[in-house]
């Protein structure tokens, strides 16, 4: 269902077009009566679609596309004329709309007009996203549907100057989600500063992050700026949030308010220009109630979150970053490319990773790759503690089978429901649907047999 405009000084018309487009497509449409009035509403409303007429007194649809074309607004427009004159029509089409129709035609034609329009400016934002990701190199590999939603939602928060909270467990790729954040915004050019606030001694914190003058402490020799100033237009990373102690979450607050610091030991602000992207591997809500982060600190941060799915959440990924982790660790230990065989790759696969996440398989395929000295890696390669716990869920060919049929019947199904849950994106109801079992319920059933759960 979309939200649809119908622009005519014609008042039944417009209503006639709004109810064929309510039933024949379930659509949401508003009525516009006048020119005015339609760019008073695309300027408040999500339309996805305008149907125009050309001939209005006043603001005329002309004008309307050339008032659309100036505010940079893109929604596609369907023009129509009453007139019947075909010139007029084309001339709208050279103005930017998206296609005309004839006000005798049937009304089905206008519902496949206005799909196709709401169709094609979908694969257009798509296709930009992908565009923008694509421009510049991201480090942040994975092809799975969570993968792709996070950089989705990554190209959309990234040009848009407000904080971002990013979430994750350890190890998922959190600073790689903030590098592609710097990357594609507006700043990208600008300098990436990162500040690991748990590193940091107590009376250094603040020094560190908003700068001091000489003289402001004992040991202050020289007069230095802190990472707010050093990242200019940048973006500045504020790693492990969550350990920020209150003193200096108290004036991260007010530097984020005023968008200006003031070193330690003065008494000028100074303008910040930068964007602040925080990242925590912690539950910051439950922080919150238990009083060690502020929650109107966490308001500000959290404009956009971003969410890191865990590696167990996507195991689709595994056999691309493995591959990608054996050529970088191959290269940087200057040995020869090694391949895995597929029956590592399986136990790879069957593993859940909560330790440490992508980190965890990075240390594994660097101790597979000194544990063995062929070309291939196999799955004696495999450290103990992901071969034998992957050896419960892996199928037998990877651990040489000798289980029973109840144990593959188990695992079978164990992989059918992960594969349909990481298709699904988590989604149970959809998931259950998918599977055609009877309800929700049926599936967490099945889930909790198997022991599986989303993190
Ligand atoms: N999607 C990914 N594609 C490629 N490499 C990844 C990906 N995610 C993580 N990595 C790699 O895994 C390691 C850990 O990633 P990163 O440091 O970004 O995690 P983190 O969430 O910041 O961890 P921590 O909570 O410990 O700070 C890095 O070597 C990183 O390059
Ligand atoms: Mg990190």
């Amino acid at each position: 269902m979309s939200t649809l405009l119908v622009c005519d000084d014609n008042t039944p018309l417009a209503e006639q077009y709004a109810y064929d487009l309510r039933r024949l497509a379930g659509h949401e449409v508003l009525i516009a009566g006048s020119g005015e009035v339609a760019m008073e509403i695309v300027g408040r409303e999500p339309v996805e679609c305008i149907i125009l007429d050309l001939e209005m007194p006043g603001m005329d649809g002309f004008a309307v596309l050339r008032a659309l074309r100036e505010r940079a607004i893109d929604t596609p427009v369907i023009v129509y004329t009453g007139t019947g004159s075909y010139d007029r029509c084309v001339q709208a089409i050279k103005w930017g709309a998206y296609a005309f129709i004839d006000k005798q035609e049937a009304v089905e034609r206008v519902v496949r007009e206005v799909e196709n329009a709401i169709e094609r400016r979908r694969i257009l934002d798509e296709v930009a996203v992908l565009r923008r990701y694509a421009d510049g190199e991201s480090a942040l590999l994975g092809g799975s549907p969570a993968m792709r939603a996070l950089k989705d939602a990554i190209a959309r928060a990234a040009p848009i100057p407000s904080p971002v909270l990013i979430w994750g467990e350890s190890g998922s790729g959190k600073e790689l989600v903030a590098r592609d954040v710097h990357r594609l915004s507006a700043g990208a050019r600008e300098p990436f500063v990162a500040v690991n606030c748990a590193a940091l001694p107590e009376q250094l914190v603040e020094s560190e992050l908003f700068g001091h003058e000489r003289g402001a402490f004992t040991g202050a020799n020289v007069t230095r700026k802190g990472a707010f100033e050093s990242a200019g237009r940048g973006t500045l990373f504020l790693d492990e949030i969550g350990e920020l102690l209150p003193a200096a979450q108290a004036k991260l607050l007010r530097v984020l308010e005023e968008r200006a610091v003031v070193r330690l030991g003065s008494s000028r602000s100074v303008a910040t220009p930068a964007r602040v992207v925080a990242a925590t591997n912690r539950d910051l809500e439950e922080a919150v109630r238990e009083g060690r982060f502020r929650r109107d600190l966490l308001f500000r941060l959290n404009v956009h979150s971003l969410r890191v799915p865990p590696l167990r959440d996507r195991l689709s990924d595994i056999p691309e970053l493995a591959e990608h982790l054996l050529t970088i660790t191959c290269e940087r230990f200057g040995v020869r490319r090694k391949r895995l065989s597929p029956n590592a790759l399986a136990l790879l696969s069957a593993y859940d990773w909560h330790l440490n996440n992508v980190r965890e398989l990075r240390n594994a395929v660097e101790r597979m790759i000194i544990a063995s000295d062929d070309e291939v890696i196999g799955p004696e390669h495999v450290p103990a503690e992901v071969r034998d716990e992957a050896a419960l869920h892996a199928p037998p060919s990877a651990t040489g089978g000798g289980r029973t049929f109840l144990e593959l019947k188990a695992e079978g199904e164990r992989q059918i429901i992960l594969a349909a849950l990481e298709r699904n994106e988590w989604h149970i109801t959809q998931t259950a649907h998918e599977l055609g079992l009877a309800d929700h319920a049926s599936l967490l059933k099945i889930m909790r047999r198997h022991h599986i759960a989303r993190s």
